[in-house]
């Protein structure tokens, strides 16, 4: 096996338009930063490289809705993932973003070196233009209707009804999202890698030369590779992104997949002037974490990007993860099914360790898997605290009281004791060949074993009994206790660096290289232990079942609130709309109509007269808590009998997804008979 000078490790840059989950953690971070710990610990020369991807049209469509701008949007999700990722422990070196200067100068550069190497197809075809709003329109700004489903709100990219990828010329009826008119077909000019060009070299680099991949990625590749490549354009016509660097090319840039990666490039130019070492030489081994949805793109077309340019190294691994399921359910942003990383450390103060061990210990590795809260309990109060914690906390508690903290000698041994010590060793070789094969359960698990062991080996031993009778017989078994505790701060310490910082402030000392674990004399016959705290902590069933009522919650308002955006009635004549004579009013009076649950009677001043209301709305407002505010009333209804009293007209409400009621009212204090219009 090749020996390298140093490591390169780099995680997929998140979308800066929503907060990390715990699908991101266990499928990129978290391993990614166990590795980079491991290697830390080793002595080796590691960077660890990641930031945020701040282009793509999901970005600019957010903005849009929410009528912020696309910066606005990059920056607020950008500073809450930063300061997640720290809280958590992901120790990068630095978390960047694509929308620094730096970034556009090398994505720029870089796309301008393959350019007059003449690596691009130019070509033009036609694509939806919307006139009114004078622009191009990328697939997810047009809708229509779905060919399959008939779905009427499908996009231009998918019909998220029924699941089909579509291209925009296959909806029926299509319209911009953007100025709701027809979009008319343009031609328009783009730059195309041709990924076809290199199919025989990528066959030979990844199918010949790293079968050592993971199956999920190779077998991807093969698929990929098999079904044969196309030209893929490296351009869009957007506002958003890092132009195109070329005469000509007004209101185009570069592909969000064509920029991002670049990222990490421009990500370790900021952390170091000795960046060139890091990509371009060839004893750096360079290794891309990512989720099963970037495989493409690391695999196939960045490299593509780096030969192509030519002064680059390739990444020697790319470990990608399956997906995570949340109890049973895909993870959804837009769904809110998710476990959010920042809420997760306001619920759960000071147990980040908890939720990396779970993710950990749970990853998916080789297929998709699902966190539920339940295993999430028990693997905290199972393992972390009956096992690791139990362990260690009986450990330090024994060595307290009957050596007031000294180490003491170990005399002879037996053979358990000797095997037991062997096991040490070996457990620490076990970990260390899983991390170095991307096995980070496995190494997770062979970890915990040791902590078994140690159990077992005071369960067997019991020096509790022993000591009245052969305080030499404890001195050895407490020594080597002793020994397992010291060793699992270094085994520990990439998937636990909390817990383990605090482990080694009980045992009284630093944190040792990797190659310290399986030691058998960490800890010096002499040498005194702080007092210990506890490790972990048992988690409740409220706790887990304030997390599941949420989920409930979330469920039960995506079911009510699938019904979605009901669809713009028929047209009426402005005549007829302005028979219709709404007023703002101020309520004087409000009272619950007996025996109803949802009938308030107010007495209301129009302006044109006081007059008596009924209305549904008893369930959203407290009568004391609507009175004095001011309300639209449609003044000319016909007047209704409801529940034997007469009510003149009606409040007009805003109805919101999930069926709740809000006034419509005038956003400044306006006089009573005000008309709307
Ligand atoms: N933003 C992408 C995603 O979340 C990942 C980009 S990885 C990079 O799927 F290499 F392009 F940066
Ligand atoms: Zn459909």
């Amino acid at each position: 096996m090749k020996k390298y000078r140093r490591y390169l490790v780099t995680s997929a840059l998140p979308y800066a338009n929503g907060p990390i989950h715990i699908g991101h953690l266990a499928g990129v971070y978290v391993p990614s930063d166990i590795y980079t710990r491991y290697l830390r610990m080793k002595g080796a020369d590691v960077i660890s490289i990641c930031g945020s991807d701040e282009h793509g049209v999901p970005i600019t469509l957010k903005a849009r809705n929410e009528g912020i701008t696309p910066q606005q949007v990059v920056d607020r999700y950008h500073s809450l993932n930063k300061k997640a990722f720290e809280d958590f422990g992901i120790a990068f070196d630095i978390y960047s973003r694509t929308s620094n200067k730096i970034h556009y100068e090398t994505a720029s550069d870089f796309f301008l070196t393959l350019y007059k190497k003449g690596a691009f197809n130019e070509k033009t075809s036609e694509q939806y233009f919307d006139e009114e709003a004078g622009c191009f329109l990328a697939d997810r700004y047009i809708t229509g209707t779905c060919p399959h489903c008939a779905n009427e709100s499908a996009y231009g990219d998918q019909c998220e009804k029924c699941g089909t990828s579509l291209s925009p010329n296959e909806l029926i009826n299509p319209h911009s999202t953007i100025s709701g008119s027809k979009p008319v077909l343009r031609e328009t000019l783009h730059w195309y890698l041709p990924l076809d060009k290199y199919e025989e070299w990528l066959r030979k680099w990844i199918l010949e030369d790293h079968t050592e991949w993971k199956t999920n990625v190779y077998g991807q590749c093969k698929s990929w590779l098999d079904q044969g490549l196309q030209p893929r354009a490296v351009s869009r016509d957007l506002d958003w992104g890092v132009p195109v660097p070329v005469e000509g090319a007004n209101g185009k840039v570069l592909y969000v997949w064509f920029d991002a990666p670049i990222g990490y490039i421009s990500a370790t130019k900021e952390l170091t002037q000795d960046w060139e070492k890091y990509w371009k030489d060839e004893d750096t081994k360079m290794v891309h974490f990512i989720g099963k949805d970037n495989i493409v793109f690391h695999c196939i077309i960045f490299p593509v990007m780096l030969k192509a340019e030519g002064s680059f190294i390739l990444p020697e691994n790319v470990p990608a993860n399956e997906f995570l399921n949340l109890e049973n359910d895909k993870i959804s942003t837009s769904r809110n099914w998710a476990v959010w990383l920042h809420e997760y450390l306001r619920d759960f103060p000071g147990k980040q360790d908890v939720l990396r061990y779970t993710l950990c210990a749970n990853a998916p590795e080789t297929k998709d898997n699902d966190f539920t809260w339940k295993d999430f309990q028990s693997r905290n109060n199972n393992e972390l605290v009956a096992i690791l914690g139990n362990f260690v906390n009986r450990t330090l508690v024994l060595t307290n009281s009957y050596y007031d903290g000294k180490v003491p000698e170990r005399g002879p041994t037996d053979e358990n004791d000797n095997s037991v010590l062997e096991a040490i060793f070996n457990y620490k070789e076990s970990v260390e060949n899983n991390l170095e094969n991307f096995k980070f359960r496995e190494a997770l698990k062979e970890a915990m074993n040791l902590a078994r062991l140690g159990n077992k080996y005071l369960a067997d031993a019991e020096p509790w009994k022993v000591i009245k009778t052969d305080q030499g017989r404890v001195n050895t078994i407490m020594n080597i206790a002793l020994q397992i505790t010291a060793s699992l701060t270094v085994v520990f310490e990439p998937f636990l660096p909390f817990s383990m910082t605090k482990l080694r402030s009980w045992i009284n000392i630093e944190q040792s290289g990797w190659n310290d674990a399986g030691k058998h004399d960490l800890l010096q016959p002499g040498h005194i232990i702080n007092k210990p705290g506890l490790l972990f902590e048992k988690i409740e069933d409220e706790a887990i079942a304030k997390q599941i009522d949420r989920l409930l919650a979330t469920k039960k308002a995506n079911e009510s609130g699938s019904s979605k955006i009901i669809p713009a009635r028929d047209p009426v004549s402005f005549d007829d709309f302005s028979r219709i004579d709404i007023r703002i009013a101020t309520v004087l009076e409000a009272e619950k109509v007996p025996k109803t649950d949802k009938l308030l009677r107010l007495k209301i001043d129009t302006g044109i007269d006081i007059r008596t209301i009924v209305s549904g709305i008893a369930e959203y407002f407290e009568p004391q808590d609507i009175v004095g505010k001011q309300i639209s009333v449609v003044a000319n209804l016909e007047p209704r009998n409801i529940k034997g009293i007469e009510s003149k007209g009606m409040i007009l409400m805003a109805e919101d997804k999930d069926g709740k009621l809000v006034l419509v009212a005038p956003d400044q204090r306006v006089s009573n008979g005000s008309i709307v219009k």
